[in-house]
């Protein structure tokens, strides 16, 4: 799925990271447990490379606890990492998070070298929740959105511990497909950013492999690891009315539905990927993109080569 963008106020957050990072020593990062590895902003790991990190395993309450556990054990046996699941209903979400970062920079604390954290995630992750609940009011959102100036948050949580916050990031180009997939039916990718359709069908096709018994309860069917993907839409919207004239399937109305129903965690606590699974779409999402660049970098070339008359460089021999 073709999901290519970088709205303005993204080059201004990177921007802005890049700047703060120099005097942070530990970087939360929200991920979402539904998904922790289609998450992680691979700009981000860039951005803050070397720096003590904490996995923050976001929306824990929506996620399948057992992957969670998975993922929890993968962060955890990183150097310089820790991770640790919440979910909202955590009304003291600092118990967790300031001791964690501690651990990460013990020789921090104190008014003279005081805990200075950097907070980070992807658009609709939690961040705003978790940080109202840390600081105990209404904040403001940190300019998700265009025409939201304010860049950066500082939020003291202790004399000595500093919060930095970030807008929400997503990254130019998501160049593993199923991450595409996985972060619009989380609700990460505005809606007009991606086809329904194809993100509902992407979904099925893992739900019904990996808990199809959660979708066979969901909508009253039968056998559903048999049917293909398309088939199984249409079941859907069959069972739930979404049809149109000639009672034919709406398919739109349908995928609608599959998403919202995720989202609502109405089939049940599901996790879309294991760190295994992840690591096998990242590695291959990585091979595609370099052959892909070898042939732009051609095309290229020989356009130099045609337009600019450059030599074109000698064959190897053998060749
Ligand atoms: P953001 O700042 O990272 O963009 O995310 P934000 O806190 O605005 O949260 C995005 C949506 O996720 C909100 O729902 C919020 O209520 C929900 N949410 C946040 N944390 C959790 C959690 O731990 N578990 C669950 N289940 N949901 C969580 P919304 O429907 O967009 O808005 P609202 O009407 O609920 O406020």
């Amino acid at each position: 799925m073709a999901i290519q963008w970088f709205p303005g106020h993204m080059h201004l957050t990177k921007k802005a990271i890049s700047e703060r990072i120099k005097n942070i020593d530990v970087v939360i990062e929200l991920l979402d447990a539904r998904l922790p590895g289609s998450s992680a902003n691979p700009m981000l790991a860039e951005l803050t490379a070397g720096k003590p990190s904490l996995k923050v395993l976001n929306k824990q309450d929506l996620a399948d606890p057992t992957r969670t556990a998975q993922w929890l054990a993968h962060y955890n046996s990183q150097p310089g990492t820790r991770a640790l699941g919440l979910d909202a209903s955590v009304t003291t979400p600092a118990k967790a998070l300031v001791p964690a970062c501690f651990e990460l920079a013990p020789n921090r604390g104190g008014m003279v070298k005081p805990m200075r954290v950097l907070i980070c995630g992807i658009p609709n992750v939690g961040k705003s929740t978790l940080i109202n609940t840390l600081t105990g009011k209404r904040a403001t959102k940190t300019g998700d959105e265009a025409g939201i100036t304010k860049l950066e948050q500082r939020i003291s949580l202790a004399d000595d511990f500093y919060l930095y916050d970030t807008p929400g990031l997503l990254w130019p180009r998501i160049i593993v497909a199923k991450s595409g997939y996985n972060l619009a039916a989380s609700g990460a990718i505005g809606r007009n950013a991606f086809n329904e359709e194809e993100v509902a069908l992407a979904l099925l096709d893992y739900l019904k492999t990996h808990y199809a018994a959660l979708v066979e309860t969901r909508f009253k069917l039968d056998a559903v690891a048999s049917l293909t993907d398309e088939e199984l839409l249409e079941a859907i919207g069959r069972k739930r009315g979404a049809l149109q004239g000639g009672k034919r399937v709406n398919l739109q109305k349908a995928a609608e539905i599959v998403i919202y129903d995720f989202r609502a965690a109405a089939f049940g606590r599901i996790t879309l990927e294991t760190p295994e699974e992840f690591a096998e779409w990242l590695a291959a999402g990585q091979k595609l993109d370099a052959q892909r660049q070898i042939k732009k970098d051609a095309i290229e070339l020989d356009r130099a080569i045609r337009f600019k008359k450059i030599p074109r460089p000698p064959r190897p021999e053998n060749s």
